[in-house]
């Protein structure tokens, strides 16, 4: 290796005190963004007037100039259509700037393989989703020396600031969690962040920037899963993270650039059309879920339902206020453990049994034997997830035909 420099920007240094600036086209409302941030008709694509933002296909970008690097370069770290559909992401998440990833996955990987090094440590609960609960319990301790502090009490700020020491890099909260739908005190995990001088990341997926925005609570950083409600129908593998743009630009060009890409073209296109309705959908995906939600914890046969717009759901108070409504997702405990949750999910006729969630139709999972099947018994008992737990994504369909095919299911 010679002496050129290897990396190719500065490494971000958190600032507690830094005030962020306002995200692209702050000034318009929510769904004005979601229509127009990141692409102008006119103005976008000179000598090309197009109303839809266009896709552009292409994998590299030529040089005009010998010695000037263009912008985009390679399709690994920008290409135009991402690049809109970035800077849309970052204004209705209110950020300054946004990296796309390949899935959800890869945003947080790429985040914190960014922010550590061997040695260090990142701060989280075990109401995280299955995959990322590997990275931290496996994928970084063993691979990287990073180690992930899974705190005692996510309810209680204490045990939050407890667990962060001067090794800590970064604090991770994804709330609503998948799938116990706890709810996580944004404005208080932050201030206790940034009292020990680190950032606080909250994973936005399960509500999204339509119901909740977690940079206007105080959250630095946030980790979204492009594949669930933002696409909002199965057809895109993505994620994104949003937070300031020398930490965006960082993680860009330091790692981004050398171990995966960013979402592609065609991807980045279809959820842009998809964004487009965004409010819409997660307001009809919450009324829906509100109903079914009430359906089923009238129901005789039915132990437990978590969702956080339920008046006895234990943060009910707390979700009123961070957030707008409360979203697409709930989890129920049907009886007789996972042969009986087995039964129910093999008894429905319209609710899919399959791996995501957020999508246009109903669909369901059993988290104990397949997205937290590595937790132990006691770590699944404490993240809220007994062997009968279902996780129900509802649709948009029309509730009165989800609730029918729950009663069916159910009394099967
Ligand atoms: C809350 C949450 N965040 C992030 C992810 C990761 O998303 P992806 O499936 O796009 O990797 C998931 C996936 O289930 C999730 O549930």
């Amino acid at each position: 290796m010679n002496d050129k420099p290897f990396f190719m920007r500065d490494a971000w240094q958190f600032d507690p005190d830094r005030e962020p600036a306002p995200g692209p086209d702050a000034g318009l409302g929510f769904n004005t963004r979601a229509l127009h941030a990141g692409f102008h008709p006119l103005r976008s694509v000179p000598d090309f007037r197009s109303f839809v933002p266009p896709i552009v296909p292409s994998m590299t970008y030529p040089y005009e100039q010998f010695e000037q690097i263009p912008d985009p370069v390679y399709g690994r770290t920008r290409t135009p259509t991402t690049a809109v559909l970035e800077e849309r992401l970052a204004a209705l998440e209110g950020g300054e700037a946004c990296l796309s990833a390949s899935s959800g996955s890869q945003a947080l990987f790429n985040l914190v393989f960014t922010l550590t090094r061997p040695g260090d440590n990142v701060v989280t609960s075990l109401n995280i989703y299955g995959e990322g609960y590997k990275q931290a319990a496996a994928i970084f301790p063993e691979r990287c020396g990073v180690d992930f502090h899974f705190v005692e009490d996510p309810g209680e700020t204490a045990s939050w600031e407890a667990a962060i020491d001067d090794r800590t890099k970064l604090v991770w909260v994804e709330t609503p969690s998948n799938p116990a739908l706890f709810v996580t005190d944004i404005h208080a995990v932050a201030a206790a962040a940034h009292a020990k001088g680190v950032p606080l990341l909250v994973d936005n997926t399960t509500a999204t920037a339509a119901l909740q925005q977690p940079i206007s609570l105080g959250a630095n950083i946030v980790l979204l899963s492009i594949t669930k409600f933002l696409c909002g129908n199965a057809t895109v593998l993505g994620g994104a993270i949003v937070g300031p743009e020398a930490l965006i630009e960082d993680v860009r060009w330091n790692t981004t650039e050398f171990v995966g890409a960013v979402l592609q073209p065609f991807e980045s296109w279809l959820t842009l059309q998809f964004l487009e309705t965004l409010s819409l959908r997660m307001q009809r995906h919450s009324e829906n879920a509100q109903k079914v939600a009430e359906y089923l914890s009238e129901h005789p046969r039915v132990e437990r339902v978590n969702y956080p717009g339920l008046e006895t759901h234990p943060q009910y108070e707390l979700a009123s206020r961070q957030m707008r409504a409360g979203g697409g997702m709930l989890s129920f405990v049907a009886p007789g453990g996972i042969e009986g949750a087995g039964r129910v999910v093999d008894n429905f006729k319209l609710i899919t049994h399959a791996v995501t969630f957020g999508t246009s139709r109903s669909i369901c999972m059993h988290p104990a034997t397949i997205t937290h099947e590595h937790m132990t018994p006691a770590e699944r008992e404490k993240a809220g997830i007994p062997d009968g737990l279902i996780r129900l994504s509802v649709g948009l369909e029309d509730a009165g035909d989800i609730i029918k095919d729950l009663d069916q299911a159910l009394r099967g």
